[in-house]
């Protein structure tokens, strides 16, 4: 079965659901502004822990988010609220107009309607929202005179190449094969590259460039991760994927939004891979302590895969997080992320995510619930590989 890397990265361009913002991880040490980042390849489980974080308030910021009303986006601003700093929200809103009402809203189209922005001044702006250099260009040119910070969230999308263990942000990015084109699904990887360097024209020095991988967690539109708490809650017989020793990575979306706030305090410029854990996991590890946290109710059942290509079971899609690693995507799962680690970025456990993900399901109507859950294999699929893999053992 071939695989579409665009399509397995995908960041979360659908609609999202209502978000149900859990608090940070809480406060973590200060450190590390860029300049404490390390660019060698490192050991997985060699990174040095950030130093703690004074005791001492934060400086109060004032912060503009472009969206903030999706999936990531209300966790930065839940996280950046609890931080004490001011928040802006600049969209059209359209997604969750009622998430946040305390705090003031802005609105306009990105696209060409930036006036709401005119004449303000921020210490620092996030934008979730980027995907079109142009776009970004504008936001980026009109702010530089008036903030001071542009953080920008990127992606893991945007290399090139996913052939090598432990890469670093130095990889080489996507290119755009027509520079005229503005095809998000098509070449988002390569836009979210040419999106980083837009930032960066229009405020040099002044712009983190931040790269997620897989985020997951409550508020998750995209049903991706949804899959396994649910299916490991229902217990009995559950296919998992591969041998078990698949390296994966991914990061709480809370996780994220408290360390994007943390990264405009220490005002921490540069590119950095935002994802973990910080030492390397594996699908079985992360399966097995997401079983636990639910209460040991499933059996896995381990299939080659080999025997999952066969049998068309789709990685990534049908086996949430997975990817058979060798050949083109043989360093999937094991991005650096120790510029991040020593800048702040923590992770909670996974069966935390597991079962706050769960609990968020839960609170959804039935149709959004269904579209929350909407990756992973059909349960009739799942009983007939099961079958078949037993039958040919
Ligand atoms: N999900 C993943 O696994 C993953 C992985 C890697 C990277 N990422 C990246 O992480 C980010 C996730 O962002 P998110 O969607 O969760 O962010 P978000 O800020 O929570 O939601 C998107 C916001 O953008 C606003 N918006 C959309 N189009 C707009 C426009 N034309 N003008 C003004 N506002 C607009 C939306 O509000 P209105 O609709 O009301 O305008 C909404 O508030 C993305 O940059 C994605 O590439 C995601």
């Amino acid at each position: 079965m071939t695989l579409d890397r665009r399509d397995l990265l995908l960041g979360s361009l659908a609609a999202g659901v209502a978000a149900a913002c859990g608090t940070s991880a809480g406060p973590r040490p200060a450190s590390a502004t860029a300049g404490a980042r390390a660019s060698d390849a490192h050991a997985a489980d060699a990174h040095a822990a950030a130093p703690a974080r004074s005791a001492a308030a934060p400086a109060k910021k004032s912060i503009l988010v472009l969206g903030g009303t999706g999936f990531l986006g209300p966790h930065l601003v839940t996280a950046a609220l609890a931080r004490g700093h001011t928040v802006t929200l600049f969209n059209r809103g359209k997604t969750h107009p009622g998430l946040f009402p305390g705090v003031e809203k802005l609105h306009g189209d990105r696209d060409g309607h930036l006036e709401a922005l005119a004449g303000r001044s921020w210490d620092a702006v996030v934008d979730p929202s980027g995907y079109v250099p142009r776009i970004v260009k504008a936001s980026a040119e009109l702010l530089a005179p008036r903030v001071g910070h542009y953080v920008f969230i990127s992606t893991i999308s945007v290399y090139a190449r996913m052939d090598t263990l432990d890469a670093d942000e130095s990889s080489p990015v996507e290119t755009l094969p027509d520079p005229s084109s503005e095809d998000v699904k098509a070449h988002y990887g390569a836009l979210k590259a040419l999106c980083e360097q837009a930032a960066e024209a229009a405020m040099p020095g002044r712009v983190s460039n931040i790269r997620p991988g897989l985020i997951i967690g409550p508020g998750d539109p995209s049903g991706r991760f949804s899959h396994w708490p649910t299916r490991l809650a229902e217990g009995g017989e559950v296919l998992a994927p591969g041998d078990g020793s698949t390296p994966v990575q991914y990061v709480d979306g809370r996780d994220l939004g408290a360390w994007i706030v943390r990264v405009i305090e220490d005002r921490a410029t540069g590119t950095m891979n935002a994802l973990g854990p910080e030492r390397r996991v594996t699908m079985r590890s992360v399966l097995d302590e997401c079983n636990h946290a639910l209460g040991d109710k499933a059996r896995l059942t381990w299939v080659d895969a080999a025997f999952l290509d066969q049998q068309g079971v789709a990685p990534w899609s049908e086996m949430p997080m997975w990817i058979d690693n060798h050949g083109e995507t043989a360093g999937f799962g094991t991005l650096n992320n120790r510029r991040a680690v020593a800048a702040g970025l923590t992770f909670r456990p996974i069966g935390d995510t597991a079962r706050d993900t769960l609990a968020w399901l839960a609170t959804l109507p039935e149709d959004q619930r269904g579209k929350a859950r909407s990756s992973g294999i059909s349960p009739d699929k799942e009983a007939r590989v099961l079958a078949a893999w037993k039958a040919r053992k």
